[in-house]
């Protein structure tokens, strides 16, 4: 069975003090019985990592960082490797954000390096998927998801397609307080599952989350579609109570 995860992406978002009160916040609160996972700005992984080990809760909160490089080491300025990520206490990373793909110029074939450099040193992406506006208007949703995967197919071996988890946010729905119906959501969701099946082992080691605007109210109906194993959420993961409160939906 795949355990439901719940994952923060904090984006470029926080300051020393504000980092510690959200942490504190996290360690205090109840635990849901999903998987809890929060994606700091990499300045913020080793006090992050600090406050949940502290409270003894590194178990109970993963810790993730928001981007890799696809290389192993050398001159690549402003880039952290999968290794330096491993030594901060990292077990996640998220890959291929569409902020990542928009703003810096992200290939697929990219993506795939990065997913690669990190199952070579055990680090678990999240490997992030998703259309923009214009393609969902103009119908291609389903054409651009699997050339999205189809980069993946091609390097990332067999048995290890139960090594990374997948998250589909449609551009549209980031930040914008527009999320994907449950069951546009699942449409996605539904063909990504059967992607995995026809290139893995096993369909049960990979979740696919959802992304995008979702928060306390909305998080619950996306939950109950069959194929929606957890969400990656951005604005909301940075209020204690919310972020909770989503988990709480998830089981
Ligand atoms: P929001 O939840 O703020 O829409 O962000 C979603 C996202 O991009 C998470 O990676």
């Amino acid at each position: 069975m795949r355990r439901p995860l719940v994952a923060g992406n904090w984006k470029m978002n926080g300051t020393v003090t504000s980092v510690e009160a959200l942490v504190t916040g996290l360690v205090s609160a109840d635990s849901p019985s999903c998987e809890l996972l929060v994606c700091p700005p990499s300045v913020f992984l080793a006090q992050v990592r600090a406050g949940l080990s502290v409270a003894g809760d590194e178990e109970k909160i993963g810790l993730g960082a928001q981007d890799v490089s696809q290389y192993e080491s050398g001159a690549f300025t402003g880039e952290n490797s999968a290794d330096m990520l491993v030594e901060f206490g990292c077990r996640y990373v998220l890959i291929g954000h569409s902020e990542r793909r928009q703003y810096h110029g992200e290939s697929d074939d990219a993506v795939a390096a990065k997913v690669e450099r990190c199952l070579a040193v055990g680090l678990r992406p999240i490997v992030c998927i998703g259309e923009t506006l214009e393609q969902r208007r103009n119908g291609s949703v389903l054409t651009i998801i699997a050339q999205q995967l189809g980069a993946l197919a091609q390097t990332v071996a067999r048995e290890d397609w139960g090594r990374f988890d997948i998250a589909y946010e449609p551009v549209w729905a980031i930040g914008t307080g527009e999320r994907a119906t449950p069951e546009q959501a699942q449409e996605v969701h539904a063909m990504v599952r059967s992607t995995i099946t026809d290139h893995g082992d096993s369909e049960d080691f990979t979740r696919i989350l959802y992304g995008g605007s979702v928060n306390d109210d909305n998080a619950k109906a996306l939950f109950e579609m069959a194929d929606i194993d957890g969400a990656l959420v951005g604005g909301a993961s940075l209020n204690v109570q919310s972020f909770m409160s989503i988990a709480e939906c998830a089981g």
